[in-house]
């Protein structure tokens, strides 16, 4: 097996995940850690006994590295991603890939002409409850989807945003609770449902108006490919970070995701399918615990083209257009068509 040289970009909240994840990797060593913060940057690469990089352009020359890992702020992922792929580096990016449909298309361009691959984090699609759902629509026999419901409510402080200022404002988060936070809630309701042809959507802000430039709240009605519709809310302002509630109500059958478990109600039964519960308790829970996984597959695509089964541009794209959406559509007061695949 051909071994693999790794360095993270951004040494922050998020980048544990990646490093906890290349340690169960056999072949695959991390060999830099990047920070801006070289005072951060140079403490993390001492306890990982790697090179330290203040600057990321200089990693890029570094010929021993062949996979790159952006954990940095949303404003920075273009154009490191961009950069990575001229040099010639894999590179697996932190959700969201860009913040808005031009940097996508953008990065969809430089990743179609370059030799590397460009996958992204969407490690919430390989949580035990999200495949046996994807696996119940496709084989259960539960007749026509009806709706999907998703209520999303996190806890986040205003300490969150001063501590990173970079997070809450359109100018380098993109947006807040729906590019950050909600992004993996809605992926996962068009993946579910096989996209959204429209949809209508308010954000607002409330609680963390003081400390945030963007929304900390919103809500929204999709309608599915499918025919299905969609309803969605989704908040920081709770006291806690509650699990994700999801519920799929079909002809036939109902699933619900509750308490991070996975049921489906059907002839008058309520069983319980499968859980995410974490076997070692190493991410925190509301992350899901698909960062291994989903960083796994990545890996195993760069060393069996065969196996290619991660995230890539065109599907990561498709949850920061609804993102982009459910903006417009605050804005504008109206349906925004969307006619997604
Ligand atoms: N997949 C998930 O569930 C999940 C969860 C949390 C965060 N994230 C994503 O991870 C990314 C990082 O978020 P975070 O919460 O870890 O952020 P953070 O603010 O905690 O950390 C960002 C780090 O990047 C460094 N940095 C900033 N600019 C840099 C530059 N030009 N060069 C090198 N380093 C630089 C900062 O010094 C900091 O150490 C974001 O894209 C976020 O959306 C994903």
């Amino acid at each position: 097996m051909k071994m693999l040289n790794a360095a993270i970009i951004g040494g922050g909240a998020i980048h544990t995940c990646h490093v906890n994840a290349l340690r169960q990797m056999p072949g695959v060593t991390l060999r830099a850690l990047v920070d801006i913060d070289s005072e951060r940057g140079l403490k993390l690469a001492m306890a990982y006994q790697c090179r330290f990089y203040q600057d990321y352009r200089e990693m890029l020359l570094d010929s021993e590295i062949d996979v790159v890992h952006i954990c940095t702020p949303h404003f920075e992922h273009k154009r490191m991603i961009l950069a990575a792929l001229a040099a010639g580096k894999q590179v697996f990016c932190e959700k969201p890939v860009g913040m808005n449909g031009g940097e996508i298309a953008e990065i969809a361009m430089a990743a179609q002409n370059a030799p590397g691959l460009l996958g992204v984090c969407y490690q919430n699609r390989l949580n035990p409850t999200s495949q046996r759902i994807r696996r119940e629509l496709a084989e259960g026999d539960h007749g026509r989807m009806l709706s999907i419901k998703a209520v999303l409510t996190w806890s986040r402080s205003g300490a969150y945003y001063t501590q990173s200022p970079w997070r809450g404002r359109f100018a380098t988060e993109g947006g807040s609770l729906l590019i950050n936070q909600a992004i993996h809630t809605l992926d996962l309701m068009q993946w579910f449902a096989g996209g959204v042809t429209r949809l209508k959507g308010v954000v607002d802000s409330g609680e963390l108006a003081d400390v945030t430039q963007a929304e900390d709240s919103a809500m929204a009605t999709l309608h599915f490919t499918n025919g299905a519709r969609g309803l969605f809310y989704a908040s920081n302002c709770h006291t806690t970070d509650s699990p994700l509630l999801l519920e799929i109500h079909c002809e036939n059958a109902t699933l619900q995701l509750f308490d991070n478990a996975l049921w489906r109600i059907k002839n008058g039964e309520r069983i319980k399918l499968v859980s995410d519960a974490s076997p070692n308790g190493a991410a925190k829970s509301y992350w899901g615990l698909g960062h291994q996984h989903a960083i796994g597959d990545f890996y195993a695509a760069l060393t069996d083209p065969d196996k290619a089964d991660y995230t890539d541009i065109r599907e990561a794209g498709k949850s920061l257009t609804l993102v982009e959406a459910i903006y417009r559509s605050s804005q504008m007061r109206q349906w925004i068509e969307i006619n997604q695949q």
